[in-house]
């Protein structure tokens, strides 16, 4: 099994998936600072941004926490959640998350424990938001998860709503993406998506979790996809035991 390789982007955080310390990190960079300086605190108390589209894919859970285990080492979420995940949301968690961005940033903020600003979210049809831009989107994006009609607009380049849009960036500026499909059995055209996806160098990561790790809980099951992904990204995580250890 691949070893997860750690990038200039991923210095080993201090507690994987510990709850982020208190300490310089965790302070709100607000003050009476000039915006250079301020944006330059923000860029310091955070490794850089991994976006994180959820869509409406059954499997809301593996999203969720991959958002705490982002905000858990330390690095900015920049977080897409389209209308239909909502209702995926709504329909398989006790989580109540609201629509609105800057809500929506607030509470997923609160549920994961996340530093003031290390949390932001964008409006389904924000097009003046930096992921719709190959000069503002974060170098990684993964969809998670990531229904088949996403999976068919990101192979066909749609662009039809904010998510399709930053996935078409990272494609065009060939930056790291991520997809993890959740579906049963597949089609053809699921196939086909999936294969031109894969040639054009993003990872199709499904949501088939393993049983040789025991899974006793389904959290177990949800970490061991979300464990995957990390290892993908070269986030140091201590969610798994590696295979062989
Ligand atoms: C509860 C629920 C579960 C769903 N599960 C799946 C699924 O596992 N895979 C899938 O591709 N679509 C699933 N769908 C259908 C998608 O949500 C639907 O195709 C939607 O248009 C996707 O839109 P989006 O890609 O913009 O999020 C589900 C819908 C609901 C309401």
């Amino acid at each position: 099994m691949a070893e997860a390789s750690s990038g200039p982007l991923d210095k080993p955080s201090s507690g994987p998936l510990d709850k982020p310390s208190s300490g310089p990190l965790d302070k709100p960079s607000s003050g009476p600072l000039d915006e250079e300086s301020s944006a330059a605190r923000h860029e310091a108390a955070f490794h850089p941004p991994v976006t994180v589209a959820l869509t409406g894919a059954s499997g809301a859970q593996y999203g969720l926490r991959l958002i705490e285990a982002l905000v858990s080492s330390r690095h900015e979420v920049w977080v897409m959640i389209s209308k239909a995940a909502h209702l995926v949301i709504d329909t398989e968690t006790d989580v109540s998350l609201p629509a609105r961005p800057e809500r929506l940033s607030a509470a997923l903020t609160e549920r994961s424990g996340a530093a003031p600003g290390q949390i932001r979210c964008f409006a389904r049809e924000d097009w003046m938001a930096p992921v719709a831009s190959g000069s503002g989107a974060p170098s990684r994006m993964v969809i998670c998860p990531c229904s088949t009609g996403t999976l068919s607009a990101v192979a066909t380049g749609a662009s039809n709503n904010l998510i399709e849009r930053a996935a078409d960036v990272a494609l065009k500026e060939r930056r790291q993406l991520i997809l993890v499909p959740r579906e049963t059995p597949l089609s053809a055209i699921h196939l086909e998506h999936m294969l031109t996806l894969t040639r054009m160098g993003a990872v199709i990561l499904p949501a088939a979790p393993g049983f040789y790790h025991k899974p006793e809980r389904v959290a177990d099951l949800v970490d061991f996809i979300v464990a995957r992904i990390l290892n993908q990204l070269g986030i140091e995580h201590r969610m798994l035991p590696r295979w062989g250890e």
